[in-house]
């Protein structure tokens, strides 16, 4: 039990002038843990994702990664950590293809006679070796991404997080909108990542995916942590008490 976790987030508050989105958040994220994160329209969510990412700064409290204390100026320190946020396309480049993407500013090159030549081949074949590592099927890496559906579009970006080293990867809202097969293997994705020793932050309005796929979750309300619970230990139900802070069902005492 010793473990150090991965991150710690410690008494982080984020105020926009009069708007308090997050008043006191603290929770761990283990290495190889996949933690969902819920709660209700405008609980803090997405604030508290953006201050992981390096996007935000948060008002007060801290971010220890590995045991220590980090400040990120934005998201290219989050990402020189091995933090990175998801989306469905926002950060592919539509009319380029998957193997371009994947690479996307760390093409594999060779020097013949003085000029840069890509090692096409190679990158193809490491492309479909990462796809395929995380079960996601695409026909053609040479497609374009524009011709791809959304859950297509966060598989390669999750794939190529996972073949580039990356720690902790942040979802937000992934399977919104997606359909039920997408989302099937969207939830599928995120074991397998989990398996390959990498943290998941997931932010869900789903309480069937959370209690499928994380180990933990993390209940936040009005900018406040409402419980933690492992997947062992809570229920759909005491799940949606805590999110909407109607206590009526099960009349629980927290402890917390
Ligand atoms: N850039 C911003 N400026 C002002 N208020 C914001 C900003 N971002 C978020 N908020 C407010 O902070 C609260 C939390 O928002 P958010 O983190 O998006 O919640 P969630 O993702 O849980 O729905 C909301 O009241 C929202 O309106
Ligand atoms: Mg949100």
């Amino acid at each position: 039990m010793s473990t150090t976790p991965l991150l710690t987030i410690d008494h982080v508050a984020k105020r926009f002038g009069a708007v308090t989105a997050l008043a006191d958040v603290s929770f761990d994220v283990l290495p190889g843990e996949v933690v969902a994160l819920l709660g209700d329209n405008g609980a803090g969510k997405s604030t508290l994702i953006k201050i992981i990412a390096g996007t935000q700064p948060p008002s007060s409290g801290r971010l220890l990664w590995n045991g220590q204390e980090v400040t990120l100026a934005g998201p290219a320190d989050a990402k020189a950590l091995g933090i990175e946020t998801v989306y469905q396309d926002l950060s592919l480049a539509p009319n380029v293809d998957v193997v371009g993407n994947f690479f996307m500013g760390r093409e594999l090159t060779r020097r013949v006679a003085g000029i840069s030549w890509l090692r096409e081949k190679e990158m193809e074949e490491i492309t479909r070796a990462a796809l395929h590592r995380l079960g996601t099927k695409i026909p053609d890496v040479r497609a374009k991404v524009e011709n791809l559906s959304g859950g297509q579009r966060q598989a390669i970006e999750l794939c190529r997080f996972v073949h580039f080293g990356g720690k902790l990867v942040l979802l937000d809202e992934p399977f919104a909108a997606l359909g039920v097969e997408q989302t099937r293997k969207g939830l599928d994705m995120i074991e397998r990542v989990r398996r390959e020793g990498i943290s998941v932050i997931v932010i869900t309005h789903n309480v069937l995916h959370a209690l499928q796929v994380a180990d933990r979750m993390v209940v936040i309300r009005q900018g406040r942590v409402e419980g933690v619970r492992t997947r062992a230990e809570t229920s759909h139900d005491e799940l949606i008490e805590l999110i909407t802070g109607d206590r009526s069902l099960t009349r629980r005492q927290d402890a917390a």
